[in-house]
């Protein structure tokens, strides 16, 4: 299958860290131009390393997603330093698991500002480059949280719900430019190791929650009896970035082993 991959540009916030991480690793392969937007710099730049020794070219700029002027900057210089933005990865994500009546309006903004405005933000701000060229795809980590619900993740599957009806909507916006979106939703992919996440990721507090005896309950909800990896959401990225998804837009991919079928 031709991909079409080579020598394209690609954005991946939150490329520094576990998922992110993955997506990267995967693109890296195709020998794609990568730019990491990520707050923790000194991890994205790890991260770039690894992407290079696979082939590509790779950079980084420290970014604040949630913030629109340091994205603008942000897609600049990315366009500065590749050309063009080929493909943006809305990527980075947060939540603190916890009952909706135990929240807060500032825990709220956090995630809402994080998870949500961050898409807002990166999307807005290459998308004008995109319907220009006539080319372009969009791709959002979404969350089957955000698709059926889940027990103490009632504000950021909210916000990822959020991310896929936009995607939708945005679809049929700028489907005439050739523009493509699409959400890939994850199940609990877990790093496997201290070096796959930085000082800002979410891991940093919850990894340690994933006794081998929780994993092994958790695992009996996946109709594969395994829980994802980073990999596997990087490899159904790159097939939607790719020439062989050119005729999808607008959808939604679980890529959780069968946890949730929509
Ligand atoms: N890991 C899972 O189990 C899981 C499950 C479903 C969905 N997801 C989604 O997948 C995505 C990645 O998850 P992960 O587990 O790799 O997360 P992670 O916490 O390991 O990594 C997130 C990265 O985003 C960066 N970041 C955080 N806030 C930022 C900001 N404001 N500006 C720029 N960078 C920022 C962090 O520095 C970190 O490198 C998220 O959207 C998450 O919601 C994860």
């Amino acid at each position: 299958m031709e991909l079409g991959l080579k020598g394209k540009s690609v954005i991946v916030t939150g490329g520094a860290s576990n998922i992110g991480r993955g997506i990267v690793h995967c693109f890296a392969r195709e020998g794609m131009n990568i730019m990491i937007a990520d707050l923790d710099d000194g991890q994205a730049k790890k991260v770039a390393d690894e992407a290079k020794a696979l082939g590509s070219k790779a950079s980084v700029v420290k970014t604040d997603v949630t913030n629109y002027d340091a994205v603008e900057a942000m897609v600049k210089k990315t366009i500065d330093e590749f050309g063009a933005v080929d493909i943006l990865v809305n990527n980075v994500g947060w939540d603190l698991q916890q009952l909706f009546i135990d929240t807060n309006t500032d825990f709220w903004d956090k995630i809402i500002a994080i998870n949500y405005r961050s898409v807002l933000n990166c999307s807005k701000a290459v998308l004008g480059h995109m319907i220009e060229r006539n080319s372009g795809v969009i791709l959002s980590t979404g969350s089957d949280a955000g698709r059926i619900g889940e027990f103490r993740e009632a504000v950021y599957g909210g916000t990822k719900g959020a991310v896929i009806a936009f995607t939708k909507a945005v679809s049929r916006e700028v489907g005439r430019y050739n523009v493509r979106l699409n959400v890939v939703c994850p199940g609990v992919t877990i790093p496997q190791s201290e070096d796959e996440y930085g000082d800002d990721s979410g891991w940093k507090l919850s990894r340690g929650f994933f006794t081998e005896e929780v994993m092994a309950k958790v695992v009996k909800a996946y109709p594969l009896r395994r829980l994802g990896t980073s990999e596997d959401i990087g490899n159904a990225m790159v097939f939607l970035a790719s020439d062989a998804a050119n005729f999808i837009t607008g959808q939604t991919l679980s890529v959780s082993g069968g946890y949730s079928m929509m």
